[in-house]
């Protein structure tokens, strides 16, 4: 074996947010599979051998992974829209400036890094965004996202932006607890005129995987093949359940005064770059929504027990 190819072996997959619903499961499936495997958390009490300390928002700078990094996956951020649009400035310090900062770092020891980002860059006014599609976000968070594709991409070959609709993992909290209200003969609201275009978890890390192993640059988009409103996938799952369709009450977000967002008409993204580079595609959205409601493990595609499992 060739020093270099020695070398190689030698060098870990950093998973940046191993806390994360897609952090947690990449961990996961690299460790079952014999990677060597780092990730980083932000909570002290967390941090081991292998979970590094790492604060988007405070020490980036000053941060260098003790150990020869491969590929980087960065999975953490603050993705939650009321979040973003509620403190712009602190958000943004860890979406935007600690982000790009870590992301030069990396590239600059060698790694190659693998960036994982929104359909929300985009207005949502029009369906299968391409990958070449101008950027248009309308929410902070979507601004947040496409201001640090902009940074990363000027590293050019040594990042892959990954664009995700809705990730589906193994414990969705709005469909279970659909599914026990309607279980118990209660009603529930769905919103129908919001929509998503959901993708399992498990789609995501196999994605994932296929670009590091082969450092492929680019953006690519994963997304379900159509827009389901929250109304069909809570009637899909009355259905499943053997529920009185009844119970259900569509109300529309825009009215609710729970919602505060505009309301994209589209979150699909066009996944041609992902079919030509990888040959695969999500499987389609009823699936994966059934497979929310009566087999949430089937969507992080290992044992439901090793996802929980920290490593
Ligand atoms: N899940 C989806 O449906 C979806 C869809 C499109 C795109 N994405 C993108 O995919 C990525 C991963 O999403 P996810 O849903 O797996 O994320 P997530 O579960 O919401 O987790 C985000 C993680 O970021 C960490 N974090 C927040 N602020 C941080 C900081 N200042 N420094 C270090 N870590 C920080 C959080 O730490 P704590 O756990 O300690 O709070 C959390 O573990 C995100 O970039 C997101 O924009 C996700």
């Amino acid at each position: 074996m060739g020093s270099e190819s020695y070398n190689e072996g030698r060098q870990f997959t950093l998973v940046v947010g191993s806390d994360s619903l897609i952090g947690k499961a990449l961990m996961a499936h690299l460790n079952r599979a014999g990677s060597r495997v780092l990730g980083t958390t932000r909570r002290y009490e967390q941090v081991d051998d292998i979970h590094l300390y790492l604060d988007l928002a405070k020490n980036v700078n000053d941060w260098q992974c003790p150990f020869p990094v491969k590929v980087a996956v960065v999975c953490a951020g603050v993705t939650n829209l009321d979040m973003c649009r509620h403190n712009p400035i602190a958000s943004a310090s860890t979406n935007v400036e600690g982000l790009s900062a870590l992301v030069k770092n990396l590239v600059n020891s060698g790694a190659f890094v693998i960036y994982l980002s929104t359909n929300q860059v985009f207005d949502g006014t029009v369906p299968y965004r391409k990958t070449d599609d101008p950027l248009s976000p309308i929410t902070e968070y979507g601004r947040q996202k496409a201001e640090a594709e902009l940074r990363i991409s000027a590293f050019a070959d040594s990042v892959a932006i990954v664009r995700l609709t809705k990730v589906l993992g193994p414990n969705h909290m709005l469909f279970s607890a659909w599914a026990g209200a309607m279980q118990k003969g209660e009603a529930i609201q769905p919103f129908a005129d919001m929509v998503i275009a959901p993708i399992p978890l498990s789609c995501v890390v196999s994605v994932i995987r296929l670009l590091a192993d082969r450092r492929l640059s680019g953006i690519f988009h994963v997304s379900g093949e159509r827009d389901i409103s929250y109304a069909e996938a809570a009637f899909l799952g009355a259905e499943l359940l053997g529920a009185d369709s009844c119970l259900i009450q569509p109300v529309n977000a825009s009215q609710s005064g729970h919602y505060t967002e505009v309301v994209p008409a589209h979150t699909t993204l066009n996944i041609d770059s992902l079919r030509f580079a990888l040959g695969i595609e999500p499987p389609d959205v009823r699936w994966t929504v059934k497979m929310a409601y009566m087999k949430p493990s089937t969507l992080v595609g290992i044992d439901k027990m090793l996802f929980y499992t920290r490593f």
